[in-house]
């Protein structure tokens, strides 16, 4: 009541009721270490408090659904491209013009209403007892008969194949694509199983000769001071694969402004901060990953271990419009 009268006489006097300091709402579907950091020192810059939620990407989807205009959230936080681009086509985003975020994250990384701030690579793991290197140097030769019995890969299904799917159906066109994943499904070694961790130890035990997996998991093995997991990283090697024809694909953290954000100028504000070098090395940091700002580079024992390597340069936006499709593909050639 008290603070009814307080707002009506704020007004009356012609005076804007900012009772409170500015918050920013953010729906995230990541979680690291590093993140408090990440979030603490937007406050610290800004004086804007964070308030956050962190579920898994279906519940703050539907939750945000729900809430429908009276959703309190601002920022949506998630990983890969197929899931950002999920999010994009329930209509939830709104597009943020930014200068700062144009200047600093390159437009292939850039979506029509939502930005990457940390990308990760899809690599191969393989065996040198059970393969030759020159046979796993690209995603194409995992499906060649020769391979027969000795792929791993998690589920066809999850989001991260897809997106390598979205990627090869731009490059090398649907039907090859069909091809190349019953090819996968030929020579599996098991039926897909659990995740990407487990496909590289599965290489490393010589349950598999050779496995997909997203860069982190190799990168957080590698880091890691357990003799179990330096034992794993010691009977396996890696490659970038598609050095010679339209290198490794990558896959990216991301986030997005909503189009029913009630605090949209903090929420501008705060993609902005993601993309400053500060920000950057929590994001990208914090998961192993690499920065979207190419002038930045972050220090990371494993990462750096893993040098260079040629990405793939497709339009992170036209990548997930072509999961759909992927799925449908992988459903047809039984990769599930
Ligand atoms: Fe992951």
């Amino acid at each position: 009541m008290k603070k009814v009268v307080l707002a009506s006489l704020l007004s009356a006097l012609g005076l804007a009721a900012t009772a409170h300091a500015a918050e920013l709402n953010i729906y995230s579907a990541r979680h690291y270490q590093t993140d408090e950091q990440l979030y603490g020192n937007f406050t610290k810059q800004t004086g804007i408090k964070i308030n956050r939620i962190e579920a898994k990407e279906d519940e703050l989807l539907e939750r945000i659904r729900t809430e429908g205009a009276n959703s309190p959230a601002d920022i949506f936080i998630t990983v890969d491209a197929s899931r950002l681009g999920k999010a994009d086509e329930m209509g939830i985003f709104a597009p943020v013009k930014s200068a700062e975020i144009e200047a600093r994250v390159p437009a292939h990384l850039r979506a029509d209403n939502w930005v990457s701030y940390s990308t990760r690579a899809r690599i191969i793991v393989f065996n040198p007892t059970m393969v030759k290197e020159e046979q796993v140097k690209t995603y194409e030769q995992l499906a060649d008969p020769a391979l027969k019995g000795q792929v791993c890969t998690r589920s066809g299904s999850h989001p991260y194949n897809l997106s390598l799917g979205a990627a090869m159906i731009k490059h090398n066109g649907a039907e090859a694509t069909e091809n190349w994943a019953k090819g996968i499904v030929a020579n599996f070694a098991r039926a897909p199983k659990g995740g990407d961790t487990d496909q590289i130890r599965a290489v490393a035990a010589g349950e598999c000769g050779v496995a997909i997996a997203n860069s982190y998991y190799l990168a957080r093995l590698m880091n890691s001071t357990k003799p179990e997991d330096q034992a794993a990283v010691a009977n396996i090697k890696a490659v970038w694969p598609n050095q010679d024809s339209w290198g490794t694909h990558i896959n990216v953290s991301g986030a997005g402004m909503l189009k029913n954000a009630p605090n949209k100028e903090a929420a501008v504000k705060f993609l902005e901060y993601l993309a400053s070098d500060e920000a950057q090395a929590y994001f990208a940091n914090g998961n192993n990953e690499w920065p979207v700002v190419t002038t930045f580079k972050i220090d990371n024992a494993a990462l750096n271990k893993l040098g260079e390597f040629k990405a793939d340069t497709l339009p992170i936006g036209e990548l997930a419009a072509t999961v759909a499709e992927a799925q449908r593909i992988f459903d047809r050639a039984g990769y599930r």
